[in-house]
């Protein structure tokens, strides 16, 4: 097979910047301490319902002014369905997943983690206005992936 000069030119490059690239990720992953939102927390898949914090899901006050929301997601939704914040207040969130791997994003905020099972994920976030705000998932989870999506009510302090 003979390659043109530029085409070899360019396909060296090509595999030379594949190379610089994953290589950038691997050393920052390896030294830089990067792990998933919130830490390496791990439980059994298996038995998320038996687990603290998830056998006891929704929102819980932790001081003045911090809430933790626990959330299980599994095909096709989030439990609990209902979940009410206060605005101005630090929020928690923290997820995992019974069964494949899902999202949980809000859009136009930046909460927007995958959600692994075996894996807790956590993310802080403060609402600053009240509103209803949408919550759904970006990871191709299934036949019913397009209707997972459930939403917060943030209300006045
Ligand atoms: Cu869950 Cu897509």
């Amino acid at each position: 097979m003979h390659l043109h000069k530029f085409e070899k030119i360019w396909l060296i490059f090509g595999i030379a910047m594949l190379a610089v690239f994953l290589g950038i990720v691997g050393v920052q992953a390896f030294t830089q301490g990067q792990t998933p939102a919130g830490g390496m927390e791990k439980i059994d898949p298996e038995k998320v319902d038996v687990t603290a914090p998830f056998d006891d899901p929704g929102v819980h006050q932790i001081d003045e002014d911090t809430y933790e929301v626990v959330i299980k997601a599994m095909a096709y939704g989030y439990e609990p369905s209902e979940i009410k914040v206060p605005a101005g207040k630090e929020i928690i969130f923290k997820v995992t997943s019974k069964d494949v791997i899902h999202s949980f994003t809000i859009p136009n905020t930046k909460v927007n983690m995958m959600v692994v099972p075996g894996q807790v994920n956590e993310k802080r976030y403060t609402f600053k206005e009240p509103g209803t705000f949408l919550i759904l998932c970006n990871e191709y989870c299934g036949t019913g992936h397009h209707f997972m999506h459930t939403e917060i009510e943030v209300v006045e302090e």
